[in-house]
């Protein structure tokens, strides 16, 4: 895919410093900060229903707008700034800078937030253009949430790369939005195994929490967005349409392979990769306890239904990574009879 240069108004990647959020939308003032607030803002992020109780056709001018509507309603507008980094003690500190994702971690979100950013410029639904340029700005959150986790542990990070507009941007999107969809529902799961394990102290992980709910949302609106497209354009762009997201499967299956990622490593003047699959193969890394693969596989499930819970009925959830994962299980099982 060829690139062109970021826009000028992308915020200093490294920096740690933020735009205000677009459309209207504010982050709490820091002294406005309580235990109460925080709460109700976390149930804000997580339950949201339209209050019109009729059924949404999937491609419907509705479907888009309570979709849009949505994703801004559910904004938790905690500020990076102000998260309280606990105190680690030293084995927790050094299981948390050894798990090897930080600087792909990083630098996922610098690309993600690009990527939304310039797809959501090339819009010209307004409805769309919004919620996804919210979606790229929080993706930039992500990235300075990371960025003062890892300067607060003194994690070392290796020099980012250049962050660089995609040409084609629909494919960018269509990318971003499947590898979200992946990464998050096996992120849900060895969060989930994190905190129960104890593995890293639970202050940590309740730091985190609005960061993985976030993700949820993300993939919600992705998930709408994708039905939303298919059903509303015309048909014959939907072959080109649907060839377009078989390659991008395609693409992240071989990339998830190892086979890009071979390649990444020898490119000249490229910092080596860490684990780009870490969230499909990171439970050693967040638990000291053994865990079977079917019980993680039931464990993701279960995180990604109760995480998708909250939202209105109505709204399309992404479906693939719960169907493979499901066969999967089914496998699992015949195999052990
Ligand atoms: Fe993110
Ligand atoms: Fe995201």
């Amino acid at each position: 895919m060829s690139e062109r240069a970021p826009p000028s108004d992308a915020p200093g990647d490294g920096e740690h410093t933020l735009p205000p959020p677009p459309g209207g939308l504010a982050l709490s003032p820091s002294r406005a900060i309580s235990p109460a607030l925080i709460e109700a803002a976390d149930r804000a992020a997580r339950h949201w229903t339209d209050e019109r109780a009729e059924p949404v056709r999937l491609g419907s001018a509705r479907h888009r707008d309570i979709t849009c509507r949505m994703f801004p309603e559910t904004f938790n507008p905690y500020k990076p700034s102000v998260i309280d980094w606990p105190q680690l003690e030293p084995a927790a500190r050094e299981r948390l800078i050894s798990v090897p994702i930080w600087d792909i971690a990083v630098q996922t979100e610098g690309k993600a937030r690009l990527r939304m950013l310039s797809y959501a410029r090339a819009l010209s639904d307004p409805a769309w253009r919004g919620a996804i340029e919210l979606n790229g700005w929080e993706e930039g959150r992500h990235k300075v949430v990371l960025s003062n986790l890892v300067e607060a542990y003194g994690i070392t990070l290796a020099p980012e790369p250049a962050y660089v507009e995609p040409r084609d941007t629909e494919w960018a999107y269509l990318v971003t939005g499947f590898s979200e969809c992946i990464d998050s529902f096996f992120a849900f799961g060895l969060f989930a195994l994190a905190k129960d394990s104890g593995f890293f102290p639970p202050e940590l992980v309740d730091t985190f929490e609005p960061v993985m709910q976030e993700e949820c949302r993300h993939i919600l609106l992705f998930a709408n967005w994708l039905a939303w497209t298919r059903r509303a354009m015309p048909i014959w762009r939907r072959p080109w349409f649907e060839l377009r997201v078989a390659a991008v499967w395609l693409f992240l299956g071989w990339e998830r392979i190892g086979i890009a990622r071979g390649m990444d490593d020898g490119g000249a003047g490229k910092a080596p990769a860490q684990d780009n699959n870490f969230t499909v193969t990171g439970s050693k890394a967040v638990s000291d306890v053994e865990v079977r693969v079917p019980d993680l596989m039931r464990l993701c499930l279960a995180e990604n239904d109760r995480r998708f819970a909250g939202y209105d009925q109505r709204l399309r959830r992404p479906t693939t990574m719960p169907a493979l994962t499901r066969l999967a299980l089914r496998f699992t099982r015949r195999a052990a009879r």
